[in-house]
């Protein structure tokens, strides 16, 4: 019975997106729901947990907190972790990984102090039982999780395993594929209603378009992976299959079949061949169409909609260019887009003026270690009229 009951769970994710999550959270039943930094903790049951990483749009992993002590030092780290019984929670046979985040003025290398904690953990298995379960960093049956925040440590058991952006639809990547989900965040962001249509002009591997795909159709972003990692557990909250596809089976049976038009363009016919593949993958081409084109000759659909856009942010180009398709962006929006929601998120705030708009909204996210801005320009319908008139008078439209 104890299995039964509600324990604390924390989710990860990526900074900018803890609202968003712990909305998620609530919508799914979660209970106790707290944000934190790039995180939010929350409680529910086994099932509850089952749930969480099958359903979440923007948890990078769903850990499981077990113990907490004091650390002073390495020493302290040591002993804190053989205080733990790790019978609890291993059996020789495992295979291990330690994933230590620091965010404390005492130690300085993750690394080590993982290797410090794998210590204390096999000593303890190989005094017991004279042997000791090996590291696997890439596939290990169990992933031990270490938040070191200022003295304190907090020992997780990760009951995602691989990070839930891996969702298995995604095996053809073009130079700068967006994290998966980044690009739910960003969709469930902009309060798409899933009635008007989506644009992705520039949509690269078409990360984004499949998101919303999966969002409009309400299928789980896990429904395409192939495992997760409370179905390795067989000490701690061991894995339950029965459970497990009652809960499969029940998000399955909410997927809807949405008829609105999620529509995407790519300049590079490579990158759009690989995008229609992935599409394909993810099951999701009776709903996203791909057009080999460039931005400014997109056909819109006339009505209401979203458009996202994550450009190349010109890293590699040089700035003329760069300054250019900013500017083409902004023109095409005033052009073409009328009646849409257009947002753009970049890291490069010179370029982002030559947008020539002034945003209604801004957050701010990391696209990997990038800080960027998701920016939102609302072309009402009319605005085309307003922006003549403007360059009538001769007032400025580029007013960011
Ligand atoms: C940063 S990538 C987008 C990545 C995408 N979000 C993904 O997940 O793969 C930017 C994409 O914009 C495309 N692009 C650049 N200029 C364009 C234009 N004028 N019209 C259409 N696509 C363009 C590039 O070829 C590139 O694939």
């Amino acid at each position: 019975m104890k299995e039964e009951s509600d324990f604390k769970m924390i989710a990860k994710t990526i900074f900018g997106l803890e609202e968003i999550l712990s909305q998620e959270l609530q919508r799914l039943g979660a209970k106790d729901v707290e944000i934190h930094n790039r995180a939010v903790s929350f409680k529910g049951d086994k099932g509850f947990m089952y749930k969480a990483n099958l359903c979440l749009r923007t948890a990078l992993r769903v850990l499981v907190p077990f113990a907490t002590f004091k650390v002073t030092d390495e020493k302290s780290l040591y002993n804190g972790m053989q205080t733990i019984n790790w019978e609890e929670y291993l059996e020789v046979s495992d295979t291990i990984a330690i994933d230590t985040v620091l965010s404390t003025d005492l130690f300085t290398h993750s690394q080590y102090i993982s290797q410090k904690a794998k210590d204390a953990i096999v000593d303890q298995f190989r005094v017991k039982f004279d042997a000791r379960p090996s590291v696997d960093l890439d596939k290990p049956t169990i992933r031990v999780s270490l938040h070191i925040h200022n003295d304190v440590c907090t020992v997780s058991l990760d009951s995602s395993g691989e990070s839930l952006h891996k969702r298995g639809y995604r095996d053809k990547t073009n130079l700068a594929p967006i994290n998966e989900v980044l690009a739910a965040g960003l969709v469930l962001l902009t309060g798409w209603d899933k009635r008007t249509n989506f644009i992705d002009p520039m949509c690269g591997s078409g990360t984004i378009l499949i998101e919303a795909a999966l969002i409009a159709n309400n299928i789980p972003p896990g429904y395409y992976r192939e495992e997760y990692g409370f179905e390795r557990w067989k000490k701690f909250r061991p894995f339950d299959e029965e459970l497990w596809n009652t809960i499969f089976d029940a998000a399955v049976n909410k997927i809807t079949n949405h008829e609105q038009k999620i529509l995407g363009g790519e300049i590079s016919p490579n990158v759009a061949k690989k995008a229609k593949e992935n599409i394909k993958n993810a099951k999701v081409d009776d709903v996203v169409s791909i057009k080999n084109v460039d931005m400014k000759d997109f056909e819109v659909p006339l009505g209401r909609g979203v458009v996202i856009i994550n450009p190349p942010y010109g890293e590699r180009m040089v700035k003329d260019n760069i300054d250019a398709l900013y500017k083409m962006m902004g023109d095409t929006f005033k052009k073409n887009f009328s009646g849409y929601d257009c947002w753009i998120l970049s890291s490069n705030m010179e370029a982002f003026k030559q947008v020539g708009l002034r945003p209604s909204r801004k957050i701010t996210l990391f696209n990997g270690q990038l800080e960027c801005r998701f920016m939102k320009f609302e072309m009402y319908a009319g605005t085309k009229k307003i922006h003549k008139l403007e360059g009538r008078s001769g007032s400025g439209e580029r007013n960011l």
